[in-house]
């Protein structure tokens, strides 16, 4: 596409370190690609002519030239022969993330570096739960004798028709109490046959990544959202699409917008991190998209079992008549994150598709967590501790909401919760964000920011991402107090 002359703006290259022992044209062009990703090289800015940017890397002007042309093919820069080389103009909504660095040419080993550094997840904190991390339910309310006497029982004389190579799809038994939960307590009526039993959402995200993303393909999901999601999604590939959240949730008219888009990953009961509930007349757009472009869905339900008023919402995948919809459930919100267990529930002409993948990359989940849940489950424990953890986790949030100061400077007043295990509250500028967290950590209290949630090169002004994130589940009331004493000292009020 022709472009209009602009003026050149300057331009910092500095940093670019090439090997000489690797292949140089491929080692400019990642780092040139990661400086227009990550906002280093604004678009439209000129780059410098491949002869001067050749002396002034020290490398032959072809090389130059071949990385130029593998970035003009890409769509990362644009140009005219004596116009000179410009970065292509990338909407924050379209900017592509990196899809996955493997080339033949690359070692085995850089490949996996560079897979490193363009996905990092940075870890979850470990360690005893304190106030007030994110992600944790009340795992200390966990009835671990009841689990203990379920997995003993099991093991002291396993079947033997349950020891040998399971089936991929999962455990019979444990998808066919998974079926008749979701059917009893979520409005959500599958068979057995569309579940995969995963370990844990993350894999089953990771699954649909691996089984619904062609590279290059462009998908959508929430800004801010589950960065560990567009992570999975990006290594299969994906063109990560950013779309805004509201007060209803995704924006779907916005989603509607992009060209070429059609798979969306999304947290539909309690937005993830920002709370919100998507509404039902969004919902009913989100099926309507789907069904116009023949997309698909990854709704995750991460944590749908907490509703504080009324009963848990019914999925999205409950009101999917066309099979658009691919159900995403765990159990680590309602028992604890390293028992690593979940499922997927798959429009049932992708379900065989699903298993056999999951086969290929583990065969099928450990047999002793799948037996042992799939009791805990008939035998009743399951719904008992999930109405405990409800109570425990609605009075968690009672004491974060009742014992927070009345007014922090620069801080939005607590919002309204009604589901989920963590609040957002949002901040007046980045610098405050820090300044809150900074001094909270000092006093041993973890919250999290609202910042570190977006995609890079997010549209948003950057002071409108700041917030903090509050896990209200993780910890006792008597916790909660004493880290909210904390907190008014710390932060002077
Ligand atoms: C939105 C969201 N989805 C999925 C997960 C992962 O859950 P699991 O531990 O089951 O992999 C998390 C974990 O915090 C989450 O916040």
């Amino acid at each position: 596409m022709p472009i209009s002359p602009v003026p050149p703006l300057p331009v910092d290259l500095s940093g670019i370190q090439l090997d000489p022992q690797q292949g140089l044209a491929r080692q400019l062009y990642q780092a040139l690609r990661e400086r227009i990703l990550d906002g280093r090289l604004q678009r439209r800015t000129r780059l410098p002519a491949s002869r001067d940017l050749a002396s002034l890397l020290g490398i032959s002007r072809n090389t130059v030239t071949r990385a130029f042309d593998q970035l003009y093919a890409e769509g990362y820069i644009e140009g005219r022969i004596g116009a000179g080389t410009y970065v292509a103009e990338l909407s924050a909504a379209t900017r592509p993330s990196a899809p996955p660095m493997v080339h033949a040419s690359d070692n085995p080993q850089s490949a996996a570096l560079q897979l490193l550094q363009t996905h990092h997840l940075s870890p979850p904190l470990s360690g005893a739960p304190r106030a007030f991390r994110v992600g944790v339910p009340a795992f200390d309310l966990f009835p671990f004798e009841t689990w203990a006497r379920l997995s003993a029982r099991f093991w002291r004389k396993p079947s033997p028709a349950r020891l040998g190579y399971g089936d991929p799809a999962g455990d019979l038994q444990l998808r066919e109490l998974i079926a008749a939960y979701l059917r009893n307590s979520r409005g959500l009526h599958c068979d057995p046959a569309q579940i995969v039993v995963t370990n844990g959402a993350q894999q089953a995200i990771s699954l649909c990544a691996q089984l619904l993303v062609t590279p290059g393909a462009r998908v959508a999901l929430e800004n801010p959202g589950y960065r560990a999601a567009g992570h999975a999604l990006a290594i299969a590939g994906a063109q990560l699409c950013g779309v805004a959240v509201d007060g209803e949730g995704l924006d779907v008219p916005a989603l509607a917008q992009l060209e070429d888009c059609r798979l969306v990953y999304l947290t539909p009961s309690h937005q993830y991190p920002t709370g919100v509930t998507l509404s039902l007349a969004r919902r009913l757009q989100l099926l309507e998209w789907a069904e116009r472009h023949n997309g698909l869905i990854i709704e995750d339900d991460y944590d749908g079992e907490y509703r504080y008023s009324g009963t848990p919402l019914a999925p999205l995948a409950a009101l999917d008549r066309q099979g658009r919809v691919l159900y995403v459930g765990t159990f680590c919100k309602i028992t604890f994150p390293a028992l690593r267990l979940g499922y997927l529930v798959l429009p049932p002409a992708l379900a065989e598709a699903f298993a056999q993948r999951r086969a290929l990359d583990m065969r099928h989940s450990e047999i002793g967590t799948q037996a042992v849940m799939a009791e805990f489950i008939a035998a009743g424990h399951f719904q008992r501790h999930i109405r405990r953890m409800r109570t425990a986790a609605r009075s968690r949030r009672d004491a974060l909401l009742a014992g927070w100061p009345e007014s922090v400077p620069g801080c939005a007043p607590l919002p309204v919760v009604e589901a989920g295990l963590h609040l957002c509250v949002r901040v007046d500028s980045l610098a405050r964000e820090r300044e809150l967290i900074s001094a909270a950590e000092r006093v041993g209290v973890e919250i999290s920011a609202l910042s570190s949630y977006w995609l890079p090169n997010s549209r948003t002004p950057e002071d409108q991402r700041a917030g903090l994130v509050l896990g209200f589940a993780a910890v006792p009331e008597a916790q909660i107090a004493e880290a909210l004493q904390a907190l008014r000292k710390a932060w002077q009020l």
